[in-house]
C-alpha cells in the first residue's frame, strides 16, 4: 500500500501566518501537523509516500526532505493550481499506479488508532474506506448520510442544510476504481473536483465503500481556534521530559517538556506545556496548553493557552497573553517611548485584541 498526502492549497483561513508559509507546517505541540500525518502513515507500515504540493512546495520540500528521517521514500507531486482534492488524486496516478492507497489531508490532526484501520483496509475486499466523525456544525465539511445498517447512502460537500452530523475526516482509502471515478466527475459549485463526488460515484456504481466512525478527536487545523484546540488535545497526552536547563529559582509543575538547549530562568512553567529547543524563558510564567517553538525568548511576561512560532520574542508585557497564535520572527514588547501608545507593524489580516 502507498500513502498520499495533500499539502497544496492556499490556507486562506490562517492568514497572515500562511502568507509566508505552508499551513501544514504550523506546529502543534512543537511538531508540524504534516510531520504528525507522516508519523501515522509510517505507523501503518507504509514506506512510499507521495506529497502533493502547491505554491508552498519549496518550503515543504525543505522541511520534509527525502523522508529518510522516517525511513520512508517521499515523492513530491506538484499541482499547478488547487483545483480540488479529486484533482490532486488524479495527478497522483503515475505515482500510485494500481496499488491500494491511503490519502491524508496534510492539515488534519487526528487522535491515534488510525494506523490499524489502514492495515485492515489493505487486506479487505472494500474498494474504498472513509472515516467519519460526529461534529456540531457539519456545514463546513463533507457530510455522509448512512442507512440504519451503517451503509452510506449519500455524500454531500458542505451542505447548507445537512441531513446528518457525520463529517468526512481527512483520511480516505481507495483501490484502483478511484481512477474511473475521478475521470468521470465534473467541477462542483466552488469550481473544484471534489473527492466527495468521486466517492459518491463509487457508491452509485455499487462499489463497496466502508464508513468507519472515529471515536477519538479530530481537528481540521484550518483556523486559529481549531489549531489552539488541537494543541490543547495533543498536550493533554504529553509526558514530562526535562532535557534543557531549569535553574533553581524556577518551578516546573505538571507535565512539561523542556527541549534540548532551552533555558528556564526564575520562571514558572505549569503544564501541560512545551518549551522548544534553544528557547529562553526568563522571569516569566508559562501556563497550561502553551507551546513555544524553538529559538524564542519570553522575558518578564505571562503566556497561557497559546502557540508561539520560532524565533519570536515576547518581552515585558503588562498583561497575560492568552489564546494567541504568534507567527515566526515576531516581537511583542512593552515600549518605554513617550507618548504612551500602541506602535504596531502587523501583516494583512492580522487580529489584535488590546485592553
Ligand atoms: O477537513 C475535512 C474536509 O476536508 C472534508 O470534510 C471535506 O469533505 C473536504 O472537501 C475537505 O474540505 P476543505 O475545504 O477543508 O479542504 P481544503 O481546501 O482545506 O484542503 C484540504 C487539504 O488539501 C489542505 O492540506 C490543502 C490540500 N489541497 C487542497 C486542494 C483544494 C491540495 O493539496 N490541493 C487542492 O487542490
Amino acid at each position: 500500500m502507498k500513502g498520499l498526502i495533500l499539502s497544496g492549497g492556499k490556507g486562506t483561513r490562517l492568514r497572515p501566518i500562511t502568507y509566508t508559509s505552508a499551513k501544514q507546517l504550523v506546529p502543534v505541540a512543537n511538531r508540524p501537523v504534516l510531520f504528525r500525518v507522516i508519523d501515522t502513515i509510517c505507523e501503518a507500515g507504509i514506506t512510499e509516500i507521495g506529497i502533493v504540493i502547491g505554491d508552498t512546495g519549496n518550503e515543504i520540500r525543505r522541511a520534509v526532505g527525502d523522508g529518510s528521517r522516517w525511513g520512508v521514500q517521499i515523492t513530491y507531486i506538484p499541482q499547478e493550481q488547487p483545483l480540488g482534492l479529486a484533482h490532486a488524486v488524479k495527478i497522483s496516478q503515475p505515482f500510485l499506479g494500481d496499488e491500494r492507497f491511503v490519502m491524508f489531508l496534510g492539515d488534519n490532526c487526528i487522535e491515534g488508532g488510525i494506523a490499524g484501520l489502514i492495515e485492515q483496509f489493505e487486506d479487505s475486499d472494500y474498494h474504498a474506506q472513509i472515516v467519519l466523525k460526529q461534529v456540531s456544525d457539519p456545514r463546513q465539511f463533507g457530510v455522509a448520510e448512512l442507512d440504519p445498517q451503517g451503509q452510506i447512502t449519500r455524500l454531500v460537500e458542505k451542505p447548507r442544510e445537512p441531513q446528518s452530523d457525520l463529517a468526512l475526516v481527512g483520511v480516505y482509502m481507495f483501490d484502483h476504481h478511484i481512477w474511473q471515478a475521478v475521470a468521470a466527475i465534473r467541477p462542483s459549485f466552488r469550481g473544484e473536483l471534489e473527492i466527495t463526488d468521486a466517492i459518491q460515484w463509487l457508491i452509485d456504481h455499487e462499489l463497496r465503500v466502508f464508513a468507519y466512525v472515529h471515536q477519538g478527536w479530530w481537528i481540521d487545523t484550518g483556523k486559529k481556534d481549531d489549531l489552539l484546540e488541537a494543541n490543547r488535545l495533543v498536550l493533554e497526552d504529553l509526558e514530562q521530559q526535562l532535557v534543557g536547563y531549569v535553574d533553581r529559582d524556577s518551578h516546573i509543575t505538571g507535565r512539561v517538556v523542556i527541549e534540548a538547549g532551552a533555558e528556564v530562568i526564575n520562571s514558572t512553567v505549569r503544564g501541560p506545556a512545551i518549551i522548544g529547543e534553544h528557547t529562553r524563558i526568563i522571569n516569566s510564567y508559562i501556563g497550561p496548553f502553551t507551546s513555544i517553538y524553538h529559538h524564542c525568548t519570553v522575558e518578564n511576561s505571562e503566556i497561557e493557552h497559546s502557540i508561539i512560532l520560532e524565533h519570536s520574542i515576547v518581552r515585558d508585557l503588562p498583561h497575560r497573553l492568552e489564546e494567541s497564535l504568534v507567527g515566526r520572527n515576531v516581537e511583542i514588547a512593552r515600549s518605554a517611548l513617550k507618548p504612551r501608545a500602541y506602535r504596531l507593524m502587523l501583516g494583512d489580516n492580522s487580529t489584535v485584541g488590546v485592553l
